[in-house]
This record gives structure tokens, C-alpha cells and sequence, in this order.
């Protein structure tokens, strides 16, 4: 038997925290304006936890994309939970979620760390679990509460993340081609976060190599992505970045030679989320009906690792 290669995503959905926390107020606690904050990143507010955790926002996200898809979970064959602070060091955020959807037990579920590229990881990790599986859906979620290890007094990278959850519903298809770019570049001095309980448990950022990394990365994972679908830039519908700085999205648009109407932007409202940043984008586009069968998207995702993470999509 032939195993199907190609990956159609059958619906998506996304959840965030109730608390909006807008530039102003973060001006309050850390030396920093709106404006700063705007034209240096693009961003307006983003979403705290409060009660919410990263598996109730995980949770959330699923929901939403299994009621849309009106699929039985009984044929969910894997699920995979991209996070950088999952809410326990075990058991695995995945778990829960299968817990709290009544998945059933005889199928992967567990967490992946790729930072901000996991969503992209996620969805191809579970593209090949699908290939064993004798089910023939795959739950795949970005989920984060970054806000509990964010340094409040450090405004170079407190202002730039928020908290939320994105997930889809995926499967192996014939008709909806997939092609995917995974890499690293192995790196503890850029983006970090100590695993510490106490002191020195927050994220640090070096923010403009960061963003050279960016500018330079995610153009290249684009063009190997047109390479392996053979189609061009002009033929993409959608590229959805991860939303990290309108800056980044905004030089990636240039170097592709391709108009910023492409290019799928909601980090005014929330923020950089992170693994779920890809997910939720997804969900608000599905949600604004802008996405139609047979369009062509290119997703990626870049961040801690480093990592990066790309896929070219056919709705
Ligand atoms: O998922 C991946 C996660 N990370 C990223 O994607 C980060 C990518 N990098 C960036 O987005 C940008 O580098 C930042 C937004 C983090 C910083 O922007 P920048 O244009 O690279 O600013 P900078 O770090 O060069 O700082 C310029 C000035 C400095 O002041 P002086 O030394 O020129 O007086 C900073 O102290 O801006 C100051 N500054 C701020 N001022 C007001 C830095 N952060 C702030 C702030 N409010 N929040």
C-alpha cells in the first residue's frame, strides 16, 4: 500500500487568555511607551494567563478545531503538543489534553520543545506518525504561557510576548500537497531560558541578533520551500510568519519581492505567542473566511534553538 505523502489540515482553532494587557500598561511597570512598542515592533497588547493554564488553553484550541472538523476523536491516531514551558515538568501537556478530550489510548501523545518554530514542528512530526497509524487524524498544538517567565524589569524582551494556544486537525491526503523545511542552528547564547526554579529562570534575548537570524532565515526557508513545490512567490496565496515583529514580516515581504497584503499579521493583538503564533494565525484567517480550498500557504516559524520551521500548504 501506498502511504499518502501529502498533509491537508481539516480544520483549526485557537484560544487565549481573557486578560488583555495593552502597551500602556506595561508602561507602568517598566521603563517603556506605546510608541516605542509600536514602531519598533508593531505590537498593541497581548494576552496574560490568570486562571488559565497551558493545557487549558491547549484545550480550548482543540476544541474549537475538532468541533469545526466534526471529526470523532476515536480517530485521533497522535497528539502532539509543541511548548516551551509545558505545565508540568511530566506529565507531558499532551497528556492532559488527552485526558480532557477522552482521546484514545493506544495512540503518541506527548510534548515537543522547537520554541517558536514548534507548531511547524509539531505538524510534521505528527504528518509522519500518521504515516504508521491505522487512524486517520492527527492533533497537533502550539501552546504557551510565556508571561511566568518573562523579566517584568527587562524591557527589551518583556514588551514583545503573550500567552495563547493554536491548534489543527490534520491527515494524510493525495490531493493537498505537503513539503516541509526543518533546521537548527545550535545556539545557548542568543535566546535563552535557564531551567532554574528560583533566580535566573527567565527568558534573555540578545533582540537584534535575534532578529538577523530572522531577516536572513525564514526568506531562505521560503525559497526552499517554493524550490521543493516548484512554484513561485507570485503563485503563494498566504505566507504566515511567525508573529514575532512587523519589521521582520515586513523585510521578509521585500527580500521575497512580494506585497505585505500577503503576508497574514495579528501581533498587534497578541504579541509574540511563540509555538502558538502560527496556529492562531491559521485559526483568525479560517475564522475572517479568507482561506479557500486549493490555496497555496507557506508557514514559518523561527526562534529559541535556534530553530526554524517551514511548510508549504494546499488548503
Ligand atoms: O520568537 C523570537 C523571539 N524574539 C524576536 O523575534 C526578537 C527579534 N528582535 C526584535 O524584535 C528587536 O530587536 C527588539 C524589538 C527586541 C528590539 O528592537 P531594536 O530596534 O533591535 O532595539 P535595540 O535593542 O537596538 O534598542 C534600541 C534602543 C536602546 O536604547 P539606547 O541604547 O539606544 O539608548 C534600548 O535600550 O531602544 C531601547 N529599548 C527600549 N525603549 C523603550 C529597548 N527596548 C525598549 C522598550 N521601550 N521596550
Amino acid at each position: 500500500m501506498l502511504v499518502k505523502d501529502g498533509l491537508k489540515i481539516v480544520a483549526v482553532g485557537h484560544c487565549v487568555p481573557k486578560k488583555i494587557v495593552t502597551n500602556d500598561d506595561l508602561s507602568k511597570i517598566v521603563d517603556t511607551n506605546d510608541e516605542w512598542i509600536t514602531t519598533r515592533t508593531g505590537i498593541k497588547k497581548r494576552h496574560f494567563v490568570e486562571d488559565e493554564t497551558g493545557c487549558s488553553l491547549a484545550i480550548g484550541a482543540a476544541r474549537m478545531a475538532i468541533e469545526k472538523s466534526g471529526i470523532n476523536v476515536e480517530d485521533i491516531g497522535a497528539c502532539v503538543v509543541a511548548t516551551v514551558k509545558a505545565d508540568y515538568l511530566t506529565p507531558s501537556n499532551a497528556c492532559i489534553v488527552q485526558k480532557e478530550l477522552g482521546l484514545p489510548q493506544d495512540i503518541p501523545c506527548f510534548d515537543i520543545n522547537a520554541a517558536c518554530s514548534g507548531f511547524m514542528y509539531g505538524m510534521q512530526i505528527a504528518r509522519g506518525l500518521l504515516m504508521q497509524s491505522s487512524r486517520r487524524y492527527a492533533l497537533v498544538i502550539g501552546t504557551e504561557t510565556l508571561s511566568k517567565i518573562l523579566d517584568m524589569t527587562d524591557r527589551g524582551s518583556c514588551i514583545l510576548f503573550g500567552d495563547g494556544s493554536g491548534a489543527a486537525i490534520i491527515e494524510l491526503s493525495d490531493e493537498h500537497r505537503f513539503f516541509g523545511d526543518l533546521g537548527a542552528k545550535g545556539d545557548n547564547e542568543v535566546l535563552v531560558c535557564p531551567n532554574n526554579s528560583h533566580e535566573d529562570r527567565y527568558v534573555a534575548m540578545k533582540g537584534q541578533d535575534v532578529f538577523k537570524f530572522a531577516v536572513s532565515t525564514v526568506p531562505a526557508s521560503i525559497n526552499r520551500l517554493l524550490e521543493k513545490a516548484g512554484v513561485t512567490a507570485d503563485d503563494i496565496d498566504y505566507f504566515v510568519c511567525h508573529q514575532a515583529n512587523i519589521r521582520i514580516i515586513e523585510s521578509v515581504a521585500k527580500k521575497c519581492k512580494q506585497p505585505m497584503e500577503k503576508f497574514y499579521v495579528n501581533l498587534d493583538e497578541y504579541g509574540n505567542t511563540s509555538s502558538a503564533s502560527v496556529g492562531i494565525a491559521l485559526s483568525e484567517m479560517d475564522e475572517k473566511g479568507l482561506l479557500k480550498p486549493g490555496m497555496k500557504i507557506i508557514c514559518v516559524g523561527f526562534g529559541a534553538g535556534l530553530t526554524w520551521g517551514g511548510a508549504y500548504i494546499e488548503w
